[in-house]
């Protein structure tokens, strides 16, 4: 499956959600390819501990091969990682159309299918509305748009999961730094606002201090296993494999 992890404001907890869940489905055997295409504030590789040189930005700019930007952080799991680079560019507008932007991308996406046997590719994408996050949402399977119960990222997740629906792609709604003492209660507001934009509501993560002081520099289904937010992680990674 192809899928897509977006939000309006940035700092939902994209990143490190993709991460930690990347690592927990290849654990289970699956074989991942977690793809950072927010190039204008890339951050996929601070969470691993590889040294990174060519990336996503390179093979679009036809600067390197796609063998190049693909990378194996352990030994003993099937994940892929392509990382990204700053880039003041959007990643359609490095292209002369959409299209060209769009077929490039399903190049990756075949090559990591085919030769690599890749199960899941998830896509790290850049927050906000525009073309780059539009064109993964279009190319995915499923979008998950990642909100926190603020205002202003509730009103977005509704614009963005408007905008999944008219592009035909499905959309679940996660919600991330949920405060742990209202939980129930928080929970029953997520779900009534999802119902009424139609989408599934995956779950809802709460605020984890584990998670909070790793700085983004590690990941906690590897060190922190048993913490709330892998706890909750596993349940929601469950639902967002539902065929
Ligand atoms: N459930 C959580 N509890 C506490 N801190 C979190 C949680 N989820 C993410 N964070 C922290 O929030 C910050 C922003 O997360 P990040 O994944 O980089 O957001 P985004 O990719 O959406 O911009 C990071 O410091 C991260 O460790
Ligand atoms: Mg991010």
């Amino acid at each position: 499956m192809l899928l897509s992890f977006h939000s309006y404001k940035g700092g939902t907890g994209k990143t490190t959600f993709v991460s930690n869940l990347g690592v927990h489905l290849a654990q289970q055997g699956q074989k991942i390819c977690i793809i950072d295409t927010d190039v204008n504030g890339p951050g996929l590789h601070s969470l691993f501990d590889v040294h990174f040189s060519a990336t996503l930005v390179d093979f679009l700019q036809d600067e390197c091969k796609i063998t190049e930007i693909i990378y194996k952080p352990y030994k003993n799991m099937d994940l892929y990682i392509i990382p990204s680079k700053a880039c003041e560019e959007d990643i359609t507008s490095m292209f002369n159309s959409p299209g060209e932007a769009k077929d490039k991308m399903l190049e990756i996406i075949k090559f990591l299918k085919r030769q690599l046997q890749v199960d899941h590719v998830l896509f790290d994408c850049s927050p906000g509305i525009n073309k780059s996050s539009l064109l993964t949402m279009n190319i995915a399977d499923r979008a998950t748009i990642v909100s926190t119960i603020d205002i202003q990222d509730i009103r977005g997740t509704y614009i963005l999961s408007n905008m999944s629906s008219k592009l035909g792609t499905k959309s679940n709604l996660l919600f991330n730094r949920t405060p742990r003492d209202k939980s129930d209660e928080i929970y029953a507001i997520v779900a009534e606002f999802s119902k009424k934009l139609g989408a599934s509501l995956l779950g809802s993560l709460t605020f984890d201090d584990t998670v909070a002081r790793t700085w983004s520099r590690k990941l906690v289904v590897l060190e922190e296993k048993d913490c709330d937010y892998c706890q909750q992680l596993r349940t929601i990674a469950t639902r967002l494999l539902v065929p």
